[in-house]
């Protein structure tokens, strides 16, 4: 696939992905083209083998200004169920490789819910994340009720909401939004010494980790306790478990199989 909106470079740093939404003037608004894309690039870097992490990220003006606002205009409900853009976020969430969003500028209504659909966000001290969709007669639509809400409590989710005010880094960082926080000229390698971290771990342990602390949002607590119980013994079945113990008892850096 031709990438219109997408600067992808499959190796950045090794196993480490990026990612780049590149539609600047529009604020990186996405659009459905926008979404196609992701999920292709997404799925691309999954399915090579190579790739541990993900990093996405925009411009330093806007990761995303939203879902797009001209394409959404003149759309009915029998349109927007007939294109079923949720499909696309849908597949992006089934995505098993983490996925690292390194945000900078305006992180608004999807573009907010897409860095939440991450499973981390590194920010830069210029981010601004919020749900405006009400100061356009709408609603969160791509999990911003949901997700925003898990990420930073009822009381808080309920006032970016309902009154579209938007939140600084730091406010997001505080409220357990954010994992990290850099100045803009150094929010992106610090997305990426992140990535690196992440990358240096066994593929398949950071596989099964990600499915169950996922498993969170997911299920209640003796159930998730379950899944994640599952995912710890079948590790026990992966050269890698043998590989990182026994790396430890020897006192050398593990080798990863990702077997
Ligand atoms: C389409 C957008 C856009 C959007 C910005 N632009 N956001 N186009 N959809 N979501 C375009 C503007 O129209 C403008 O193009 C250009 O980007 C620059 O934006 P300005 O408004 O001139 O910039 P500025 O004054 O700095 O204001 C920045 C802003 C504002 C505060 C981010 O653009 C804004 O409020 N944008 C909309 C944010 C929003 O409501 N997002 C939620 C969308 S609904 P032109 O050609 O006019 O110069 C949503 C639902 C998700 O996301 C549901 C799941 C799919």
């Amino acid at each position: 696939m031709e990438y219109q909106y997408l600067l992808v470079d499959p190796e950045t740093q090794p196993h480490v992905a990026v990612v780049r939404l590149n539609r600047p003037k529009e604020l990186n608004a996405l659009n459905r083209r926008v979404m196609e894309e992701l999920v292709h690039a997404m799925q691309v870097l999954e399915r090579d083998g190579t790739t541990r992490c993900i990093v996405l990220t925009g411009n330093e003006r806007a990761f995303a200004a939203g879902a797009d606002i001209k394409e959404m205009a003149g759309m009915g409900t029998v349109d927007m169920l007939t294109i079923d853009q949720f499909a696309r976020w849908d597949a992006l969430k089934r995505i098993k490789i983490p996925i690292i969003a390194a945000v900078s500028g305006f992180a608004l209504g999807g573009g907010c819910e897409l860095s939440m659909l991450c499973d981390m966000i590194v920010a830069s001290e210029t981010a601004q994340f919020g749900q405006p969709e009400i100061k356009i007669g709408v609603i969160p639509g791509a999990g911003g009720t949901q997700r925003l809400t898990r990420a930073i409590g009822k009381a808080r989710a309920m006032e970016l909401v309902l009154t579209g005010k938007f939140i600084t880094a730091q406010e997001a960082f505080a409220a357990g939004l954010v994992t990290r926080i850099a100045p803009p000229e150094l929010f992106l390698q610090e997305a990426l010494k992140l990535a690196d971290e992440v990358a240096q771990m066994s593929p398949l342990a950071v596989r099964l980790a990600k499915e169950a602390v996922l498993q969170a949002f997911e299920q209640p607590l003796e159930a998730g306790l379950h899944f994640e119980r599952k995912n710890f013994y079948m590790l026990f079945a992966s050269e890698d478990q043998k590989e990182g113990m026994n790396a430890f008892v020897e006192k050398r850096p593990p080798e990863w199989q990702g077997r």
